[in-house]
């Protein structure tokens, strides 16, 4: 179909009329069938608790869901924050639950805590990234996907009742983009009535200047508006955690019993708690998980796709084609693969070409050294020849006078045989003899 063809088919689209219907058709039952099948399919709801260890966050998710979830207590060495997800399945009525209590294990406990919030913010971008992949397959199933997006993040804040510290500050400030950030003051009950009051405003006061946006009970349905806009003003919510049961006047409630008497967790007046549970479950759970997608996760696909490449619109405002994209992309994942090809085959050559003369430096050192140890072995061996020469002048010299001595020897004794008479004469002869003997021998 043309471009004129499909502007003119859009310009005269008529409007929508309203007509009465006659009798009753049925339609009326959507919102019916919309809740009938939600139920079937069941829910999921995903919570991030950080705060540091030790704080109330088990005991405060015991308390917020009325069982005992199996936890495990952190020490205090961990050597980063790790983040623990742990599911399960709740039923209430015939709903059901299913329920991910994730709990960054360790935070605050590192002497170098300046990337303490960066385990937190990957474990979300990774579950954004999950649902992004499922969502990108052409075989996809949404329907049973089990979604591990957070939907909302309690960041437990230390009853100090100073001020927030910069841990808390920074890490609120790298989750606000990504999660829906609900502040509660942990184990309000070790805070003083008007010190507390003073601490909200403070808390209130700091994450206002800091930039930092927390999540805000929506008040745009009439039906939940005036409640919402009342809550939003207790934020953050003091709250106190106990599965113990304490007797009240006939009454068995939730309670921290102190010697000086007891702190019930549902009594408005000592905490917040039903407060937080109210709008945390009864009132704004599934605004929870409507703004983790459309919001939170939506500005994460956002930014994912367009550094991949992926826009709705080129520079001429020609609509979002996804085969041109696709193209495009292809193109310049080719030429940027030949380039490090090239990129590649050009080191190996240099690479080869360095180890070669490298090899020739070595062959040439190896050379020299050969023929300077073979002057040094033919100069000794020169030296050797002339010591075995002059040994061998001065052995046939000696044999020579050796064999004169042996002669002179043998002269004079038959000298002696012949004249006996003339002893003493030859004794001193012999003597003579015997003096050059000494000598001559060496
Ligand atoms: P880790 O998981 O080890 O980091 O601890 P956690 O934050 O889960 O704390 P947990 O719920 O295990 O509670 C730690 C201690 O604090 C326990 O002794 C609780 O009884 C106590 N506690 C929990 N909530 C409160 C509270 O609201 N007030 C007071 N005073 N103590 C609390
Ligand atoms: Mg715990």
């Amino acid at each position: 179909m043309a471009a004129t063809d499909l502007e003119r088919f859009s310009n005269t689209e008529p409007e929508p009329r309203s007509l009465a219907l006659g009798g009753h058709v049925g339609f009326d039952s959507l919102p019916d069938q919309l809740v009938s099948k939600s139920v079937t399919q069941g829910f999921s709801f995903n919570i991030l608790c950080v705060g540091e260890t030790g704080i109330g966050k088990s005991m405060l998710m015991n308390t917020l869901f009325n069982t005992t979830f199996e936890t495990e207590e952190a020490s205090h060495h961990e050597a980063c924050v790790r983040l623990r997800p742990q599911t399960y399945d709740l039923q209430e009525s015939n709903v059901q639950l299913k329920l991910t209590i994730v709990d960054a294990v360790g935070f605050g406990d590192q002497i170098n805590k300046d990337e303490s919030y960066r385990p937190i913010v990957d474990y979300i971008d990774a579950q954004f990234e999950n649902y992004l992949q499922e969502e990108l397959k052409i075989r996809r199933s949404l329907f049973d996907y089990h979604d591990t997006r957070i939907h909302v993040c309690l960041y437990f804040i230390t009853p100090t009742g100073h001020s927030l510290k910069s841990l808390d500050l920074v890490t609120m400030k790298k989750l606000d983009s990504k999660v829906n950030i609900i502040p509660i003051i942990a184990k309000a009950d070790t805070i003083s009535k008007s010190e507390l009051h003073k601490f909200k405003i403070k808390i209130m006061g700091e994450l206002v200047s800091n930039g930092v946006q927390i999540y805000q009970f929506p008040t745009d349905d009439e039906a939940v508006a005036e409640i919402n806009a009342v809550m939003n003003a207790h934020l953050p919510f003091a709250v106190v955690g106990s599965t113990e049961e304490v007797k009240v006047g006939n009454k068995l409630v939730r309670a921290r019993q102190y010697p000086w008497g007891v702190v019930q967790v549902e009594n408005e007046n000592h905490c917040d708690f039903v407060k937080l549970r109210e709008m945390l479950i009864r009132v704004n759970m599934e605004d929870l998980r409507e703004q983790t997608h459309s919001r939170h996760y939506e500005l994460y696909r956002r930014c994912k796709l367009e550094e991949m490449g992926f826009q709705d619109s080129d520079g001429d405002s020609q609509p979002f084609s996804l085969q041109e994209t696709y193209e495009a992309k292809r193109k310049e994942f080719l030429s940027e693969l030949q380039r490090k090809e090239e990129e590649m085959r050009q080191m190996f050559v240099n690479k080869v070409k360095e180890t070669e003369l490298e090899l020739k430096e070595k062959e040439r050192e190896l050379h020299e050294k050969f023929e300077h140890l073979k002057r040094v072995h033919q100069e000794e061996k020169r030296k050797v020849e002339e010591k075995r020469r002059e040994l061998e002048e001065e052995t046939s010299a000696f044999n020579r006078r050796k064999a004169a001595v042996e002669a002179l020897q043998s002269q004079a004794l038959h000298a002696t045989s012949q004249q006996p008479l003339r002893k003493d004469k030859d004794k001193k002869k012999a003597s003579g003899w015997s003096s050059i003997y000494s000598v001559t021998i060496p």
